[in-house]
């Protein structure tokens, strides 16, 4: 018996997103071309409702403050309270934890080399909410539980392209590792292009986020070299949240270390069950892509 990721969803984060699920504007001209792309998405998942997921975001300075910021951090709690982030908590659902899978998970990555800070009591922000909301809407609860991964890059320095394929690929084999027949997706969130400060605010650009995306799906080893550099000169200060989905499709089987070897790792890329973009979205270029496994 073992588990097994069966998709990736990648996703942005924007808050006003959900400020607009939240007090009923989604049907406004502005907001409506953006949840119709969510629309199959959200029809997609309704029909694969994982049994875990394993969500990557960042906290935006929220539960960790400027004063502690681990690289990457893993949250072993039961129960994760939504973060006030200055206009009290969003009007959604606690997130409910898999303490066993994400004790698994923080062992499986320690003992292969990936210092993760394990936190035991984790608020979420926006960034982790609001992609639950887009893909799962305004439940009650939500339908599955969560174990977040927050990575920082919100200040310098953030982690490579490199290191974060390199967590993926530790995530599929924790996961693969995990003695339980569990459904696990895993998330990668934040982006696209966005710059939120200084002269060049509100900074898009189409070009480098629908490279990105091409490059994620067919040649994610590709964006491993890209330096944290380009990602700020091209999709904005706040674009390198896109690091992010390296973690995510790291952990899908094509880029398993012996896949590299394997003359049917093209055979083996996963299926795009849905690619989505849409600006503007507040500051931010919306990008959203699911990757399904191959059977
Ligand atoms: C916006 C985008 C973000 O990623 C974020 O964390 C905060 C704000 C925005 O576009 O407004
Ligand atoms: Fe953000």
């Amino acid at each position: 018996m073992s588990s097994r990721i069966s998709a990736s969803v990648y996703t942005s984060h924007v808050p006003a997103i959900g400020v607009a699920i939240d007090q009923g504007l989604v049907a406004e001209p502005y907001w409506a071309p953006l949840f119709a792309g969510y629309e199959p998405s959200k029809s997609w998942m309704a029909d694969h409702t994982p049994d875990v997921i394993v969500l990557v975001y960042n906290d935006h300075a929220t539960t960790f403050s400027l004063e502690l910021i681990p690289t990457f951090a893993i949250g072993t709690a039961a129960h994760y309270p939504v973060a006030d982030e200055g206009w009290g908590p969003r009007p959604v659902p606690d997130v409910v934890g898999h303490p066993h899978l994400s004790a698994h998970l923080a062992q499986s990555l320690i003992q292969d080399d990936f210092d993760m800070t394990i936190v035991n009591a984790l608020a979420v922000d926006h960034g982790l909410t609001v992609p639950l909301s887009l893909l799962f809407g305004q439940p009650d609860a939500w339908p599955c539980p969560v174990i977040p991964i927050a990575v920082n890059v919100v200040q310098y320095p953030p982690p490579s392209g490199r290191r974060c394929i390199e967590l993926g690929k530790a995530i599929g084999r924790a996961v693969a590792s995990y003695d339980d027949d569990l459904d696990v997706q895993v998330w990668g969130t934040g982006g696209m292009s966005h710059q939120l400060q200084g002269p060049r605010a509100g900074l898009i650009n189409p070009a480098f986020d629908a490279a990105f995306l091409d490059a994620l799906i067919a040649d994610p080893e590709a964006l491993a070299t890209k330096p944290h550099i380009d990602y700020i000169r091209e999709a904005g200060s706040e674009g390198i949240e896109l690091v992010m989905w390296l973690i995510a499709r790291g952990a899908m089987a094509d880029m398993a270390d012996h896949a590299a070897t394997d003359p049917a790792v093209d055979a083996a890329r996963p299926t795009v069950t849905h690619r989505f973009y849409h600006v503007p979205a507040s500051n931010t270029a919306v990008g959203h892509l699911i990757l399904e496994e191959s059977p």
